[in-house]
C-alpha cells in the first residue's frame, strides 16, 4: 500500500470556519473508502502557526512535535463547531525581504516527507503558498478572510460568521441609540474592501455606509443625517469600513509600522467620521470599533458547511494531484481557481453594488439605475 503525507495549515488573521476545513480535510483524507479507491492510505500533519511552523520545526522530531501535529479522526470530531483555528496562525512571511526563509520552509517541507500542503489563508498566507507553488512544493489553497477580497470565488471562511457579528452588535445598539436619540457610528474590519461594511450594513439596516471604494463627502454624510432627522429619524446607525477616507484624504492608521506581509494597522476612521457628524450637526454622536470580534466566535451553520465542502474539495485535489489551484465557489457550487488568479483583489463594484448617492445599499436590483453623478 503506498503512503502520503498531507500538511495542512492556517495562515493570516483567523476567523471562523477554520477548524471545520480542517476536521472534514482529514476525516476526507482518512476514510478508508478513499485508501481503498486509491491504493494510498494519507497521513495528515497539522502544522502549527502557519508559517512560522514550518520555519521553526525540527523535522527530526515530528513526533509531537512543538509544531507538527498528526491529525486523526478522532482528534478532529468536534472542531466543526468552534471558531479559531486548532492548530495556531500568524502573519509569519518566509519571503520577507528583511529575512527570506522560503528556502527553509521547501526544505523542511521536504524533510518532514509532505507529498503536498494543503493551505488555508488569504491573499497573504496564498501568496506564499503560490510562490512555493513555482518552486515545485504540491501545494492547495482554500479561501480564508473575513475581508471576502479573493478573486475567483464567492465565498471565503469566515465572512458570514462576522457577519453575524455586526448585525448583533447593530441590534444591541439600536436600543441605545433610541434611548438617547443619538447617531452611532461603527467601524467595521475588511481592510481595503467595503464587503463587511456594505453587507454588514445591508442585513442590519444600517442608514448609511461608507467603503474603501467610494471616498466620501462628510458634507454629503451630513446632509443625509439632517434629512433622515428632518423625516422623523430618532437615531441612526452609520457603518464605516476600516479602510474608507474621505475625498481627498488618506486611510486612517492605528500603526504605521507595516506588518512582515507590508500590511499597515488601520484603525480610527469611525470616530474621524462620529466627529465631523458632531461638528456638522451638532447632533450627540457616538462610535465604536468592533475590531476582531468580528474574526470570533464559533462558526455560523454557514461557514461549517464551507468549511466542510472546501476541506472535502482540497482533498480531492490532492488526490488528483491537481496542484497551485485554489477551491472556490462560483454560481454556487465547489470549483476551482488558479491561486495566482485568485490574489488578484476582488472590491466592490460601486456601479453595480453600492448606492453612490445615498452612501448606502443598492437599490435597484433587476432595473438599469439612471445614471446618478456621485463624489465615486
Ligand atoms: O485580513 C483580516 C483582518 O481581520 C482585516 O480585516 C484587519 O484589518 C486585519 O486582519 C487585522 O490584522 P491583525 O489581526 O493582525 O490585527
Amino acid at each position: 500500500m503506498n503512503k502520503s503525507r498531507i500538511g495542512i495549515l492556517t495562515g493570516g488573521g483567523d476567523c471562523a470556519g477554520l477548524n471545520p476545513a480542517i476536521k472534514w480535510a482529514v476525516k476526507t483524507a482518512l476514510d478508508r473508502r478513499l485508501t481503498q479507491e486509491c491504493g494510498t492510505e494519507f497521513e495528515v500533519i497539522g502544522i502549527r502557526n502557519g508559517w512560522q511552523g514550518l520555519i521553526t520545526v525540527d523535522p527530526s522530531k515530528m513526533e509531537n512535535g512543538k509544531y507538527t501535529v498528526t491529525l486523526n479522526e478522532a482528534m478532529v470530531r468536534t472542531w466543526d463547531r468552534l471558531g479559531g483555528t486548532y492548530l495556531g496562525s500568524s502573519r509569519t512571511n518566509p519571503y520577507n525581504p528583511e529575512n527570506d526563509c522560503s528556502r527553509l520552509v521547501m526544505d523542511n517541507i521536504a524533510k518532514l516527507g509532505l507529498e503536498a500542503l494543503i493551505c488555508i489563508g488569504g491573499e497573504d498566507t496564498l501568496g506564499v503558498a503560490y510562490k512555493l507553488g513555482q518552486a515545485g512544493v504540491n501545494v492547495v489553497g482554500i479561501p480564508k478572510t473575513i475581508d471576502k477580497d479573493l478573486s475567483g470565488t464567492e465565498y471565503t471562511l469566515g465572512f458570514e460568521t462576522a457577519l453575524n457579528v455586526i448585525t448583533n452588535a447593530v441590534d444591541s445598539l439600536r436600543t441605545t441609540a433610541g434611548s438617547h436619540e443619538r447617531i452611532f457610528v461603527i467601524e467595521t474590519m475588511g481592510r481595503h474592501a467595503g464587503w463587511l461594511a456594505l453587507e454588514g450594513g445591508e442585513s442590519s439596516g444600517a442608514f448609511i455606509i461608507l467603503i474603501p471604494e467610494c471616498d466620501f463627502s462628510m458634507n454629503k454624510v451630513n446632509d443625509l443625517v439632517l434629512e433622515g432627522r428632518s423625516l422623523g429619524a430618532r437615531y441612526d446607525i452609520i457603518l464605516v469600513a476600516e479602510g474608507a477616507k474621505p475625498v481627498g484624504g488618506t486611510e486612517i492608521l492605528k500603526d504605521e509600522a507595516p506588518d512582515s506581509f507590508g500590511h499597515k494597522y488601520l484603525g480610527g476612521i469611525g470616530e474621524y467620521v462620529a466627529r465631523g457628524i458632531r461638528k456638522g450637526t451638532g447632533l450627540e454622536t457616538r462610535s465604536l470599533t468592533l475590531g476582531h470580534l468580528q474574526r470570533g466566535g464559533d462558526p455560523c451553520a454557514y461557514d461549517r458547511r464551507m468549511g466542510r465542502y472546501f476541506g472535502i474539495a482540497a482533498v480531492d485535489l490532492v488526490v488528483a494531484r491537481d496542484y497551485g489551484k485554489m477551491v472556490s465557489m462560483k454560481n454556487g457550487e465547489i470549483t476551482t481557481v488558479p491561486i495566482k488568479e485568485a490574489l488578484k483583489p476582488s472590491l466592490v463594484n460601486i456601479k453595480t453594488q453600492y448606492d453612490t448617492e445615498r452612501y448606502s445599499g443598492r437599490r435597484a436590483i433587476l432595473r438599469v439605475r439612471r445614471k446618478i453623478r456621485g463624489q465615486c
